[in-house]
């Protein structure tokens, strides 16, 4: 990354990110070179007011993108495209992002994608590790999908039916005062831990995680934390390699791609790792810059829609609060 001049006839797409309480501005080349990738995370104290998420984006955008043009020593018409996240996401957080990426496009008249959040993690994977056909297990605050390719989409093998991983982990660090995002402050608790039995639910590919939660939070009244949070872990780890397990051997893919920000987590990967190893498979997991939101994995999944002919009109940009994964066609692969 960093400072340097624009190549003949080079590609570069600028992606702007802000489905939730994250804001990133990302720009990337059609060779893939990831030039800039600024993230502003906004302070947490407790859960994400979507409202107040936006007017953090909007009160941060226009100096985030001047930051990445300057970091990257580009100007805005030395881009070739701009892409934002269309969804799915919160409402008014998606729709600061597509206003800014609209007027952005406008002014500099450039070509506008609006594209799909949980595809643009699966593609920043497939980049940066080098992964060719992976079953993509993508865990973050807002969604818990294992997801693999076929017949032009990736189709979801097994999803959360209530709540996401991530979020089960938040919202138990928040109850106990552990501090917000609760990933990292779990972790670190529950290295120390020992195993006590929780509630294990898989209904048949697909996950629960809300009775886990609500159950932990119960147990925390009487056992040690570390205990706690070790069995949390454990548990909602467990059931989510038993469903990847499956969709791999269901697939018949050799990779496991692993994405959004639970990803960063030690013990997941190490669980993971095992099982794709009795599986003869291989876990890749890309650097922690690009599992959790960012702006380069939007500006990318803009590189590829677009090379491989994806055009929208202005009036086609709206966004999309919910948009399932298994919604778009996959036209680059
Ligand atoms: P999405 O919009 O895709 O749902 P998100 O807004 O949740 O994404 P991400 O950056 O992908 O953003 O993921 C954030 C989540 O990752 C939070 O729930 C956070 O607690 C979790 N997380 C971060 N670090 C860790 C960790 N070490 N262990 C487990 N979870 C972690
Ligand atoms: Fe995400």
């Amino acid at each position: 990354m960093g400072s340097r001049a624009k190549q003949d006839a080079e590609f570069l797409c600028m992606g702007i990110e802000g489905t939730a309480e994250k804001l990133g501005v990302g720009i990337v080349s059609d060779s893939g070179e990831i030039l800039v990738n600024r993230v502003k995370h906004m302070k947490l104290a407790e859960g994400i007011h979507p409202s107040e998420a936006a007017q953090h984006h909007a009160a941060h955008l226009p100096s985030l993108v001047r930051q990445a043009l300057e970091e990257a020593g580009l100007e805005m018409r030395e881009l070739s495209l701009i892409a934002f996240s269309r969804g799915p996401g919160l409402g008014p957080c998606l729709r600061v992002a597509a206003v800014a990426a609209r007027t952005l496009a406008l002014k500099h008249r450039l070509p506008l994608l609006g594209v799909n959040h949980c595809v643009a993690h699966i593609e920043i994977g497939r980049l940066t590790t080098g992964a060719e056909d992976p079953l993509t297990v993508y865990v973050s605050g807002g969604n818990t999908q294992v997801t693999a390719f076929a017949k032009g989409r990736y189709r979801v093998f097994g999803e959360t039916i209530d709540i996401a991983l991530g979020n089960c982990i938040d919202q138990f660090a928040r109850e106990l005062g552990l501090g917000m995002p609760g990933g990292p402050a779990v972790e670190k608790l529950a290295k120390k831990g020992s195993y006590l039995p929780l509630p294990y639910v898989v209904k048949g590919m697909d996950l629960s995680y809300s009775g886990l939660l609500t159950a932990a939070l119960r147990l925390a009244e009487k056992e040690s934390l570390a205990d706690v949070c070790f069995s949390l872990q454990e548990t909602a780890f467990a059931m989510l390699v038993e469903v990847a397990e499956r969709a791999l051997v269901q697939a018949e893919k050799r990779e496991v791609l692993l994405a959004g920000g639970v990803g960063v987590n030690v013990r997941l990967q190490e669980m993971l790792g095992e099982m794709c190893s009795e599986q003869g498979a291989e876990l890749l997991v890309p650097p922690a810059e690009v599992l959790g939101d960012n702006g380069a994995m939007i500006a990318w999944l803009g590189v590829l829609s677009y090379l491989a002919g994806a055009r929208q009109r202005l009036e086609e940009t709206q966004v999309r609060q919910r948009w399932r994964t298994d919604e778009v066609d996959v036209l680059w692969r």
